[in-house]
C-alpha cells in the first residue's frame, strides 16, 4: 500500500469557486483511479480511511459549492460506494426496459403493430393499463412460501446487486405477503423512490453535514440503498410501488389490472393514479392529465406506461430484444434551460466518425447538471441539418452562443435552440475541422448515405492508420461486454498503444507471451499484483462465447444484440466466418441466409460484407482466432419438435400473422428463413403460397398446413 499522502491541501472554506472546480476535478480523477484498483484489480493503493478522506473532501466541496455537483460526479454513482459492496444476484426472469414513444404518432403505431400481430380488428377492444413511469429504481422482491428472500436491483437486466438488508427497512415492503394461498414463489417488481420533499430535506441535511449532495430524487433514493449500514436506509424515507412481476409459481389473475389489485390484497402499495383504457384517445387523454399532475406530484415521473391488460396477449405478444412488444413508456417532453456554449469538441469514434462536444457553462436541466451536450454534426452545428429537426430551423451554433439545451429522460442532452439576441458581436460561424485531430491530420470525408448520397456525418479517412480508430476499437474489444478483461481499463488500453506494445486485439492475448521483454511490471504504478491479475484475466478470456467474439471484432452496426442473433443463427465461428467471407465476396445464397435471420437485415449485412472484405481485417481476425477459442453460441433451450429446424413460411396465414409466427418458431429454437433450400426442413405454406411450394417439391421438403404445423409445435 501507498504511503499516507503527505501533500497538505488547503482548506475548503478557503477555496476560490475557480480552486474549488479544479480541485473537485482533480478528487473525481484519483477516486475514479483508486475505485479501478480496489474494483477491478482487487489491489488497493491506499487505505479505506484515506479514500474515505478523499471522498468526504469531495463531498464537503460540492457541499459548500452545490452549482458545481455534476451528474457524472464520484457522489452521484450509483454504482461504487467506499464500502458498500453487495453479492449478485441473478434474476429469475430478466429485469428489462420499456420502448419509449414521444409522439402521438409513436403511440398510434405502439397499437398498430399489437393489431397486427395479434390479428385484431379495428374494432376488436383492447384494454391498456395506463400507469405513471416513476422515476426511481426498480427492484425486484423474492417471496418464497410468502417470506421475503432477496431484493435485488436491476443491474443489467440478468444481474442485479442483493440488497435485501436494506430493502427490508422500508415500509412499503411486506416482509410477508399478505392472504392465504399466495404462491409458493412470487417476484414483485416496482419502483423504489424517494418524495421530492424528502429529496430537498435530506440534501439540507446531508450539506450541514459536508456529506454528498443529490442531483435527484433518483440519485438520492439510489445512494440511500446502497448502503452498508441499514440503519442509514432506514432513516431515509423510501416509498415502493408494485408495477410487475418476475417468476411466478402460479399466476394469481389474469390481467395487469388484476394483478395490481392482487399486490394490494399483499400488502403493497400501487400507484393510486393507474387507470384501465380502452382507446387510444383514452390513453392519450391520461397522458395529458398526468401531465398537467406532474408538478404536484410529490414524487418524480417522467411519463406514463401503457400496457396490454390480457397477460394472455402479453405472453403472444413477447419480446423484441430487450423490451416487450406488449407496453410501452410514453414520455413526457422535455425539460430546458438556458447556458452558454464555451467550445466544442471533436470525438472520433471507433469508426472513424466524428461527433462534435459542445461543453456547456455547467447548468441545471430537470434536476440533473449538464456540461456536455452532442451537436451531432457538421448539418446541425451550420443549422442545415437533415437531422436537425431538434434545431430550431434558421439557426446555427457558434462558440460564445448562449443555448437552449434540452434533455428528455435517458436523451444525451440536445441543443434546440440558440438565443440570438445574446450572440457575442464578434461569433464567427464555427468552421468543421477539415482534417483528423488525429496526428496523422488525415483529410476528413462526408459518409456516404445507403442512397449513395453524402451523409452528413464526417469520418476520418485514416481508417486503421488512425490511432483514434484503433483505440478506440482496443477499448470496445477489452471492455465489459466483449471480452470483458479486468484491470485492461481505457487508461491502460492508451498507455499500452502508445508504448507500441498493443497495436491490434491479438496483441492483447499474447502480453504475457512478450512480457519477457516488455516488463509491465516495472512499470509505475503497476507492480507484481496487478501484472499477475491482468494476465490472469486475459487467460481466462482464452475461451471466448461466440457472440461475445463476434461483438468484440467491432464491426459497425454489430453491437450485442446483432451479435447474438448472428452468433445463434450460425452457431458456430467457422460456420459464421465461413458465411462472412461469402457474403464479402457477393454470394446471393449466403446473403439470403443471413438476411433470413431474426433481427439482420442490410445494414447489418453490408457492413459484414465490408468488414470481411478488408484484408487488414482479415488478418486482424486470423491472428486473433490463432490465440483464443471460441466457443459455440448456445442455441435457445427448447425441447419442442422443431427446435433446431429450418423453417420456411409462405402463403397467407390464417390463425396468427406472419410475424407472430417467426416470433412463436425462433421461442421454440427453430431458424425461420425466406427461401427454401435443401437445407430447409419445412414449409408451412397457406393459401395463395407460390413458388416456395414448388422449390419445397423440388427440394422434396416436408410441407404442412398452419393447422398442421400448430400441432406439431403443440400450439
Ligand atoms: S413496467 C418489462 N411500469 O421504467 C418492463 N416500469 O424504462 C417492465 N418504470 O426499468 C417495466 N414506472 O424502472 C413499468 N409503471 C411502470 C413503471 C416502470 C417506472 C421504470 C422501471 C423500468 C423502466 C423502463
Amino acid at each position: 500500500m501507498a504511503k499516507p499522502r503527505t501533500k497538505t491541501r488547503p482548506a475548503i472554506d478557503t477555496l476560490t469557486k475557480a480552486q474549488a472546480k479544479v480541485e473537485l476535478k482533480r478528487l473525481a480523477l484519483e477516486i475514479e483511479n483508486h475505485d479501478k484498483y480496489y474494483y477491478q484489480e482487487d489491489a488497493p493503493k491506499i487505505s479505506d480511511a484515506e479514500y474515505d478522506a478523499l471522498r468526504q473532501r469531495l463531498n464537503s466541496i460540492e457541499a459548500r459549492f452545490p452549482e458545481f455537483v455534476t451528474s457524472d460526479s464520484p457522489s452521484q454513482k450509483v454504482g461504487v460506494q467506499p464500502s458498500g459492496r453487495f453479492a449478485k444476484v441473478r434474476h429469475a426472469v430478466p429485469m428489462l426496459s420499456l420502448e419509449n414513444a414521444l409522439a402521438e404518432q409513436d403511440v398510434l403505431d405502439f397499437i398498430g403493430r399489437i393489431r397486427r400481430f395479434l390479428k385484431l380488428g379495428d374494432d376488436d377492444n383492447i384494454a391498456f393499463s395506463a400507469e405513471p413511469k416513476i422515476d426511481g429504481l426498480s427492484m425486484s422482491l423474492r417471496y418464497q412460501g410468502g417470506e421475503l428472500v432477496t431484493a435485488a436491483t436491476r443491474g443489467d437486466g440478468a444481474v442485479g446487486e442483493d440488497v435485501t438488508a436494506n430493502i427490508r427497512t422500508l415500509e412499503d415492503v411486506p416482509k410477508r405477503l399478505k392472504g392465504r394461498n399466495v404462491p409458493d414463489i412470487c417476484e414483485v417488481r416496482g419502483e423504489v423512490y424517494m418524495t421530492k420533499q424528502a429529496f430537498l430535506a435530506l440534501n439540507e441535511r446531508q450539506k450541514a453535514a459536508g456529506e454528498t449532495i443529490f442531483a435527484n430524487p433518483r440519485n438520492s433514493a439510489a445512494g440511500s440503498l446502497r448502503q452498508k449500514d441499514p440503519s442509514i436506509t432506514a432513516s431515509r424515507p423510501l416509498g415502493f410501488f408494485a408495477y410487475a412481476w418476475g417468476q411466478m409459481s402460479d399466476m394469481p389473475e389474469n390481467t395487469q389490472s388484476g394483478m395490481i389489485k392482487w399486490f394490494e390484497r399483499c400488502g403493497f402499495k400501487t400507484n393510486p393514479l393507474t387507470r384501465l383504457c380502452h382507446s387510444v384517445e383514452q390513453l392519450l387523454a391520461f397522458h395529458r392529465q398526468i401531465e398537467t399532475q406532474r408538478s404536484h406530484l410529490d414524487y418524480d415521473i417522467d411519463g406514463v406506461v401503457y400496457k396490454i391488460d390480457r397477460i394472455d396477449w402479453q405472453e403472444r405478444l413477447g419480446f423484441v430484444s430487450r423490451t416487450p412488444r406488449w407496453a410501452i413508456a410514453h414520455k413526457f417532453p422535455a425539460e430546458r434551460a438556458m447556458t452558454v456554449l464555451r467550445d466544442i469538441e471533436i470525438q472520433v469514434g471507433r469508426t472513424g466518425s466524428f461527433t462534435p462536444v459542445g461543453k456547456l457553462e455547467p447548468i441545471g436541466v430537470g434536476g440533473v447538471i449538464v456540461q456536455n451536450v452532442t451537436l451531432h454534426n457538421e448539418d446541425y452545428i451550420r443549422g442545415i441539418g437533415g437531422n436537425g429537426e431538434q434545431l430550431r430551423e434558421g439557426r446555427d451554433i457558434r462558440i460564445g452562443d448562449t443555448v437552449i439545451v434540452q434533455r428528455a429522460g435517458d436523451v444525451i442532452p440536445q441543443v434546440v435552440d440558440v438565443v440570438l439576441d445574446k450572440r457575442p458581436k464578434d461569433a464567427k460561424p464555427y468552421h468543421f475541422p477539415k482534417k483528423c485531430p488525429c496526428p496523422l491530420h488525415t483529410d476528413v470525408v462526408r459518409e456516404e448515405t445507403a442512397t449513395g448520397e453524402e451523409g452528413a456525418r464526417a469520418r476520418c479517412t485514416g481508417e486503421f492508420a488512425c490511432p483514434y480508430q484503433t483505440i478506440e476499437h482496443l477499448k470496445l474489444f477489452a471492455s465489459r461486454r466483449a471480452f470483458d478483461i479486468d484491470g485492461l481499463g481505457e487508461k491502460q488500453i492508451e498507455f499500452f498503444f502508445e508504448k507500441g506494445w498493443v497495436r491490434e486485439p491479438a496483441d492483447i492475448v499474447t502480453l504475457e507471451a512478450r512480457n519477457a521483454k516488455l516488463k509491465l511490471e516495472e512499470i509505475e504504478g503497476y507492480g507484481q499484483t496487478s501484472v499477475r491479475n491482468l494476465f490472469e484475466a486475459i487467460r481466462r478470456r482464452r475461451e471466448i462465447p461466440l457472440e461475445r467474439f463476434i461483438y468484440a471484432l467491432g464491426m459497425r452496426h454489430v453491437g450485442e444484440t446483432t451479435a447474438l442473433a448472428l452468433a445463434r443463427g450460425y452457431g458456430s465461428w467457422e460456420a459464421f466466418h465461413d458465411a462472412c467471407l461469402r457474403v464479402a465476396k457477393g454470394d446471393e445464397e449466403t446473403i439470403a441466409e443471413m438476411d433470413a435471420l431474426d433481427q439482420i437485415g442490410d445494414t447489418v449485412i453490408k457492413s459484414v460484407a465490408a468488414y470481411f472484405g478488408e484484408s487488414h481485417n482479415r488478418g486482424i481476425v486470423e491472428r486473433l482466432t490463432r490465440e483464443v477459442t471460441i466457443l459455440d453460441a448456445e442455441k435457445p433451450k427448447s425441447n419442442s419438435a422443431v427446435a433446431g429446424k429450418t423453417v420456411v413460411f409462405t402463403g397467407a396465414l390464417e390463425k396468427m400473422t406472419r410475424d407472430e409466427a417467426k416470433a412463436m418458431a425462433e421461442r421454440l429454437g427453430a431458424k425461420v428463413s425466406g427461401s427454401v433450400s435443401k437445407k430447409t426442413d419445412y414449409v408451412v405454406a397457406g393459401p395463395g403460397a407460390g413458388s416456395k411450394l414448388a422449390e419445397a417439391k423440388k427440394h422434396d421438403v416436408a410441407v404442412l398446413t398452419e393447422d398442421e404445423w400448430l400441432k406439431l409445435v403443440g400450439a
